[in-house]
């Protein structure tokens, strides 16, 4: 899913940081929710950054990050090389119009009591762009890209199907012709028989208009269609992340190949002995010391529960294991 563009990131991402105050309950305090706990990416104009991880690892956390809807605790967020947290008031709106963002259930997104027509026009006229009828003409030109009708333009929520719905969603958030669009499971709401519609749809968009996206899914079947890199994410920490064929065909962390072992596939070249995790998923208030997927991990060694390991390179991707890169330990660590 991708066309070359410039090499420099359109969004790039550095050790971003999300916790959350959270009550322990009636006289026991507060705790700290680290929902997103360091994570670092950069994503090219026209290319797609697929985001996989089990329910609670952060990916909606980064999803409201991206968009600016919540600030991060800490790290850096550039858009086309701005520092958004260095941005005055000016820069900061006309960055936050870069990145818009379409959510899993487009019911819950689009408001039932305006017509998809007002519902395109609003972002524009919002923002003080054009003129009454240009505002129109733009809303029924977006509509066609998205393979909706004419006819639409005057129509309710309630009168689309969920795949239309989603179409609506997706105009709207490319009204303001953003350079990266974040997709928050778009596809997991709908009937199977027409994900594979709305995934073509994007596609043509991403070839029309040079959009990146940053396209979050657990559907690792989804993930292997639309993505040209992913990144992997345990407990609000990234564990693998590089190009699609080098993860899928490759996997290193002890995460990944358990997560593509669990998917179902059809070629059998490409089926693996499925690995089964032990025990539960971690709290994000009472994160394991030291590398956070080791009460799961096959592999864990003394190591893994003193020091947290960082994403180095392996291959083609980037990894973080103390199995997979068994680097000098530090000397605090290696005196402790
Ligand atoms: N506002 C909040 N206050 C407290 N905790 C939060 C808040 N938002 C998210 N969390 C916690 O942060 C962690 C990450 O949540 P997030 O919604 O980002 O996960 P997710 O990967 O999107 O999960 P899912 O696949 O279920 O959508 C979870 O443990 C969640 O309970
Ligand atoms: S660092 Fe240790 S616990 Fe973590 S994934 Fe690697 S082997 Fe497993
Ligand atoms: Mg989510």
């Amino acid at each position: 899913m991708s066309t070359n563009q410039s090499n420099a990131p359109v969004l790039e991402a550095r050790d971003l940081r999300r916790d959350y105050p959270v009550s322990r309950g009636w006289m026991k305090g507060t705790a700290t929710v680290q929902a997103l706990a360091g994570v670092s990416f950069s994503v090219q104009a026209g290319r797609t950054l697929a985001v996989v991880g089990e329910s609670g690892c952060g990916k909606s956390t980064l999803a409201r990050l991206l968009t600016m809807i919540e600030l991060p605790t800490s790290g850096q967020l550039m858009i086309d090389g701005k520092d958004v947290a260095h941005a005055d008031a000016a820069l900061r709106h006309s960055l936050r119009r870069q990145i818009q963002i379409v959510f899993q259930n487009p019911y819950g997104s689009l408001n039932p009591r305006q017509t998809v027509g007002d519902a395109l026009m609003e972002p524009l006229l919002v923002n003080h762009l054009g003129d009454a009828t240009e505002r129109e003409a733009a809303a029924r030109a977006m509509l066609r890209q998205v393979g909706l009708r004419e006819e639409h333009f005057n129509r309710y929520p309630h009168m689309f199907s969920g795949g239309q719905r989603q179409r609506v969603a997706i105009a709207r958030a490319l009204m303001l012709k953003p350079r990266v669009l974040v997709l928050d499971e778009p596809v997991s709401a709908l009937d199977v028989s027409i994900r594979a519609q709305v995934l073509n749809l994007l596609d043509d968009l991403q070839q029309a208009l040079g959009v990146a996206y940053i396209f979050i899914s657990h559907d690792l079947g989804v993930v292997r269609h639309v993505a040209d890199d992913v990144m992997v994410m345990y407990l609000g920490r990234c564990v693998e992340q590089g190009p699609r064929d080098a993860v899928f065909d490759n996997p290193q962390h002890p995460y990944t190949k358990a997560l593509l072992s669990a998917t179902p596939t059809v070629d059998p070249a490409l089926r693996r002995e499925r690995v089964i995790l032990k025990g539960e998923l971690p709290s994000p208030i009472d994160r394991p010391t030291g590398c956070p997927f080791r009460t799961r991990c096959p592999l864990a060694f003394d190591r893994c529960a003193k020091e947290e390991p960082a994403l180095e390179a392996q291959g083609a991707q980037q990894v973080a294991c103390w199995a997979v890169n068994p680097v000098p330990a530090s000397p605090v660590a290696a005196a402790a």
